[in-house]
């Protein structure tokens, strides 16, 4: 796997510093709320296991699953529910995990979605953040680290569902993208 890496972007040191930073602030606004940490799968998996441990008031958990990428890494701008909540939202203050905001489409849609469900707050934590690349209105609350237009992969985030297990962030060779 490392073969097909051109170089870490963000090192597992940094990682896990930023991730204690945005767990204590997370625990600090929500110590008087009702959490539930909502994890938007595949990607925010990583980021979400350690967060939820980074953070110290009571917190519910909950996995939702949507795709809104084909195979490659441009997004098709379609949102498609895989694995809806199992929660009732309506006694939660919400906050969903992402791995990366991009185009915001994805989190756009879904806060759409659970608005209408009428929980008592949504917020968004999102690892990572491309802001030149946004097309939807949306920003997120809590944010790790701000990245320019450039495909990375690790710490949950994948290629073609490759390299999510790598414990930093790194951006690939060019001959891994073969024919795009
Ligand atoms: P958005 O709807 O365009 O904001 O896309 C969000 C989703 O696209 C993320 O949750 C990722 O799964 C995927 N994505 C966007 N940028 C990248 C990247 O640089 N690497 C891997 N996945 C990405
Ligand atoms: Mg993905």
């Amino acid at each position: 796997m490392m073969q097909d890496i051109k170089e870490v972007w963000i090192s597992e040191e940094e990682l896990q510093q930023k991730v204690k930073e945005l767990g204590a602030k997370i625990s600090e606004d929500y110590k008087d709320k009702n959490l539930l940490m909502v994890s938007v799968l595949k990607g925010s998996v990583v980021f979400m296991a350690d967060l939820m441990r980074a953070i110290t008031v009571p917190a519910a958990i909950d996995i939702m699953s949507v795709s809104s990428y084909g195979a490659g890494t441009k997004s098709t701008g379609v949102v498609r529910i895989i694995k809806d909540l199992d929660t009732n939202v309506a006694d939660y203050d919400l906050l969903l995990v992402e791995d990366i905001l991009d185009s915001g489409n994805t989190l756009a849609y879904l806060r759409e979605l659970l608005s209408d469900r009428h929980p008592r707050s949504i917020k968004i934590a999102t690892l990572l953040d491309k802001p030149s690349r946004r097309t939807a209105d949306i920003h997120a609350d809590y944010m790790g680290f701000e990245i320019a237009d450039q495909f990375v992969v690790g710490y949950g985030l994948d290629y073609n569902e490759k390299y999510r297990n790598l414990s930093f962030i790194g951006i690939l060779k060019p001959c891994v993208y073969g024919g795009e």
